[in-house]
């Protein structure tokens, strides 16, 4: 056993222990008192070290298995294996280190590169590379992609929009963060949880009071909503990471609290191209333009190494974004908005939207397959990426997920996307099919049957 750099423990901060030492043995990881190479102790052990109980040390080591910074065997011990601050720093492991196999992606976030059509990348990067660099950027964007996303919302979102009604972001949380930073601080925004987490790092980041608001099979409970709001955010077509859409009726519903109470929609529209049954509901952006801001971005179609999304806006918020963005200097990067309008003119991204939605539908079905042979369900729209697969108790999503990580898989519980980890919460795990490429999820999708077989 490895002696381990002294963690300290605050049994009165409200962060749960098992995440305080979690961050504690990542931050030993990461700053060189632990090496690659290094045998933890054993739960046990160090649970008696710490005068914690075992629950805690073995909840902190699934989540760094999970994370792939520790890897073992069962009865072997557990090392640590990675996410070393500077490969020149870092001796090569020791013989003894008990590799695992490299993780194979299953969490949720990632888009589809295999679909990608790499000639027309590099045509719609080229065609961007030939346009002349300009002295003063538009901080609205550039005009020609303005157009692009209008038609584009038009084409694949059924949303009515002008060009001049169109604001580029650098993506979405970057959007989120934006219309934030207009709200007097200390401003209360509702967001729903389980939910996105950047988009909640995004809110607070900007200084405002974030509010959790549960969600149900027909999306944000909109009944939940306290009084004295600034704004809301929501996922209404796919709701993040549970994967169901809000109801029409709470569309409408939301739409009228906001008007009445003088509050901001934050519509985060970030997969809502990816829809494989019926046609998608109406946006928020269409039934309140009034008082919704529609987010969308090309992370999840593309890349987000496009740094690039869009946001349509009542005109009163995009003037005062403008003005913020014309004060601080902030503008959108270009060459992402060239090269999404190189894409969008040339009619790639149309065939790049078709291969992916067939490409990510049959996916979607391979890996529901796959949990319906471990005998469990998965709940979530035919839409999107990624599903959810409940679990029946909090102990048994960190240990699949502990499990997962020793077989070679990177999973995501449900915990990850609560604001609080409170005991009573829903468990299970958010499932991402686009990460990895085909012959990837065929290997990787018997082993996730087996280990969830096996915690049945
Ligand atoms: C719910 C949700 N919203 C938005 C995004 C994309 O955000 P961005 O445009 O900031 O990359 C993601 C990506 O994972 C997401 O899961």
């Amino acid at each position: 056993m490895t002696g381990i750099p002294p963690l300290v423990l605050d049994r009165s901060s409200g962060v749960p222990l098992a995440a305080q030492l979690a961050d504690a043995l990542r931050a030993a990881a990461s700053g060189g008192g632990l090496r690659p190479g290094d045998r933890l102790p054993s739960t046990r052990e160090l649970a008696a070290a710490l005068r914690v109980s075992r629950t805690v040390t073995s909840a902190a080591y699934d989540q760094l298995l999970a994370e792939g910074w520790a890897g073992g065997r069962r009865g072997v011990g557990t090392f640590v294996l990675g996410a070393v601050p500077s490969a020149a720093a870092v001796p090569a492991p020791r013989a003894e280190v008990v590799r695992v196999p490299a993780l194979l992606e299953l969490r949720a976030g990632s888009p589809c590169l295999e679909v990608l059509d790499r000639a027309a990348w590099r045509r719609a990067w080229r065609a961007a590379g030939d346009l002349p660099p300009d002295l003063r950027p538009d901080p609205a964007g550039d005009a020609a992609f303005r157009t692009a996303v209008a038609e584009h919302l038009l084409r694949h979102r059924g949303l009515v929009a002008a060009a001049d009604d169109v604001l580029a972001t650098a993506g979405t949380s970057a959007g989120v963060g934006e219309v934030a930073r207009l709200l007097p601080p200390g401003s209360r925004v509702a967001v729903e949880d389980p939910g996105y987490s950047r988009a909640v790092g995004a809110l607070r980041d900007a200084g405002v009071e974030v509010v959790p608001v549960p969600v149900d099979d027909d999306g944000l409970v909109v009944d939940a909503l306290p009084d004295g709001l600034a704004a809301v955010y929501c996922t209404p077509a796919h709701q993040y990471p549970t994967g169901r859409r809000m109801s029409a009726a709470r569309r409408l519903d939301l739409v009228a609290r906001a008007r009445a109470g003088g509050w901001w929609v934050l519509e985060d529209d970030y997969d809502g191209e990816l829809r494989f049954d019926v046609a998608p509901l109406p946006l928020l952006g269409a039934l309140g333009p009034d008082v919704v801001v529609h987010l969308g971005t090309s992370s999840k179609i593309l890349s987000p190494t496009l740094g690039v999304g869009w946001l349509v806006a009542p005109a009163p918020l995009r003037d005062a974004l403008l003005a913020r963005r014309s004060a601080t200097g902030i503008r959108p990067a270009r060459a992402g908005q060239r090269v999404l309008t190189a894409l969008a003119g040339s009619g790639d991204l149309a065939r790049h939207l078709r291969r992916l939605r067939r490409e990510m539908a049959a996916r979607r079905e391979q890996v529901r397959t796959a949990i319906a042979a471990a005998g469990l369900a998965t709940e979530g729209d035919p839409a999107g990426a990624h599903v959810l697969v409940p679990l029946c108790d909090v102990g048994t999503e960190r240990s699949v997920i502990g499990a997962g990580a020793r077989r070679g898989l990177a999973l995501d519980g449900l915990g990850r996307h609560h604001l609080d980890d409170a005991p009573g919460r829903r468990a299970g795990l958010v499932l991402g099919f686009a990460a990895p490429t085909r012959v990837e999820l065929d290997r990787a999708l018997p082993v996730l049957s087996d280990v969830l077989r096996a915690h049945r």
